[in-house]
């Protein structure tokens, strides 16, 4: 009974010392923005300066593109940190998640699960800790209910800097707004808000699909530029695939269990190698 704490700490290592693969951490989640359709569908661009993680009660860490069928795993209200980037006590962001419905969806609007004003990231290194304890929470977390047999939807989280002239619209611009849908392209012009700084998304599937859905490509981290200067890559060197979900599951590598079609492995160590082995014990 002594291994699993064993593979716990492995599967922590990476986020310990995760600053050395941030860059190659942040083009993987521009992949997956390009692969799932949410660059340039939602954004026209993609280009954060840190990697967002959410961490669920009953999920841990997630990893971009994770696809979930039971929305308990992603509820209550997940921690959020960030690595990467420097931040001044002051400054201020806006914290969104939006439904980007399934891949392939052209909607003109999305729908608000999340949206707080005036958040702040606090802590002296990575990971920072993103604090709504100061903020103005327009939309409380509001966790993911898609439609029966609707497919995949695209949770999208981001995190902007909001700016001193940032100004808020009428109708959302006091808290406890309830969820509905709003233009977020929009809303994020209309606003002033400033720099992405990070985002990340993951999907929610309810019932089986009755919808015919565009594919997802995987995103192969081994081929992303910054995977070519990442050191030190002393073991087994298996191709490192992240696939996002679209549809059934057009990447193929994983069961259909309750989050195991999840990304498990993200970098070629030692490390990820056992983060991904301990990632499936855990999500079983
Ligand atoms: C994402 O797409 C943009 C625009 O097509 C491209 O410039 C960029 O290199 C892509 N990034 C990754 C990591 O695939
Ligand atoms: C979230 O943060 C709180 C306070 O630090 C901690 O007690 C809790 O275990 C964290 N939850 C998760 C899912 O990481
Ligand atoms: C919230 O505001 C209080 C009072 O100004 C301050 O002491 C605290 O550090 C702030 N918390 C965060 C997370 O910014
Ligand atoms: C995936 O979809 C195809 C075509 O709709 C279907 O034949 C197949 O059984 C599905 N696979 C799973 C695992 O649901």
């Amino acid at each position: 009974m002594f291994v699993l704490p064993f593979i716990l700490s492995a599967a922590l290592a990476p986020f310990v010392l995760g600053q050395d693969d941030t860059p190659l951490q942040i083009q993987a989640i521009e992949a997956h923005f390009n692969n799932s359709g949410i660059v340039p569908t939602l954004l026209s661009t993609f280009a954060p300066t840190a990697v967002f993680t959410l961490a669920f009660q009953g999920s841990g860490n997630i990893q971009p593109g994770q696809a979930f069928t039971d929305n308990s795993k992603v509820a209550p209200t997940p921690n959020l940190t960030l690595t990467g980037g420097t931040y001044n006590a002051g400054d201020l962001f806006t914290l969104a998640m939006v439904d980007a419905g399934p891949v392939g969806s052209a909607e003109d609007s999305q729908t608000r699960h999340w949206l707080v004003n005036g958040v702040t990231v606090t802590g002296d290194k990575a990971p920072f800790t993103v604090s709504t304890d100061n903020a103005t929470a327009i939309t409380e977390y509001a966790g993911p209910a898609p439609p029966p047999g609707s497919g995949p939807h695209r949770y999208v989280v981001l995190l902007y800097s909001q700016p001193s002239d940032f100004q808020a619209p009428d109708g959302l611009n006091t808290a406890n707004v309830g969820v509905s849908t709003f233009d977020f392209p929009s809303y994020v012009q209309s606003t002033h808000l400033g720099a992405l700084v990070a985002g990340t998304y993951f999907t929610v599937e309810a019932g089986t699909a009755s919808v015919s859905l565009s594919a997802t490509q995987p995103v192969v981290t081994s081929t992303l530029p910054a995977a070519s200067s990442t050191s030190g890559s002393s073991s087994p060197s298996s191709p490192s695939t992240t696939p996002t979900q679209g549809g059934n599951g057009s990447s193929g590598n994983s069961g259909s269990n309750q989050g195991s079609s999840a990304p498990v492995t993200r970098a070629i160590s030692w490390t990820a190698v056992m983060a991904g082995i301990a990632a499936i014990v855990i999500f079983n």
